[in-house]
């Protein structure tokens, strides 16, 4: 069954934990948090303490994309906010074998993310080592983007290869994910769906979820 990540960047921020214990309540099952720097993304969102604020109203999984660069400076101060999955760019990381294994080192589970025009061969030889491959399906920096339609042939070439080489990895698929879309992200080999914008800027949380059930199964 596919698992449905909220991503909090489109959430009203003064009732943040409000909205959160809301999307529990709908049937969320992670959520997803952006973390923006301001250099390796054109945007500034948050960072540990506010993951830590998060930690205390939700006992959901925190999946944390760190959009920023130099991540391995900042894995301890969220590991210690409370996240549980932490994802560091390729593009951001000039070591990504070491980084990936620090993030486990530390205790949580490592995601590795590809912008829309990076390659999957970038993971050709750190795949066995990550627990998740957060694909892109927009520029990161904002929410409320359109899906990139090419994103659909990435993810079935990376479901491939993961079959065939019998790992565990999950696939998230990250950008304007929505309720028409959905069906053919999670046929193309999505595990984990974000969805910002098309989930809190919905009047009805719970209604978002049945409709991605239905459709994804
Ligand atoms: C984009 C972020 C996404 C974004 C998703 O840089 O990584 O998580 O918030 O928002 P939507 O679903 O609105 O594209
Ligand atoms: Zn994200």
């Amino acid at each position: 069954m596919v698992r449905i990540a909220p991503s909090i960047l489109s959430a009203d921020f003064s009732r943040l934990g409000e909205e959160i214990k809301e999307a529990e309540k709908a049937g969320a099952d992670l959520i997803h948090i952006d973390v923006m720097d301001g250099h390796f993304v054109p945007n500034l969102t948050i960072g540990p303490p506010v993951v830590k604020a998060v930690r205390k109203v939700t006992g959901l999984p925190l999946d944390v994309h760190l959009m920023i660069e130099n991540p391995d400076g900042f894995v301890e101060d969220f590991v210690k906010a409370g996240a549980d999955l932490i994802t560091i760019h390729a593009e951001a990381s000039l070591h990504l074998d070491r980084s990936v294994n620090y993030i486990r080192e530390c205790g949580v589970k490592a995601g590795v993310s590809l912008n829309p025009s990076t390659p999957l061969n970038v993971l050709d030889f750190v795949l066995s080592e990550v627990d998740m491959v957060l694909l892109m399906s927009v520029n990161p920096g904002f929410g409320g983007q359109k899906f990139i339609p090419q994103t659909m042939d990435k993810i079935r070439m990376l479901k491939d290869i993961i079959q065939r080489k019998g790992i565990k990895a999950d696939i998230e698929v990250d950008g304007g994910v929505n309720t028409d879309n959905a069906g053919e992200v999670a046929a193309a080999g999505a595990d984990i769906m974000v969805m910002g914008s098309a989930f809190f800027n919905s009047k009805d949380y719970s209604a978002v979820v049945k409709t991605i059930r239905e459709k994804c199964g």
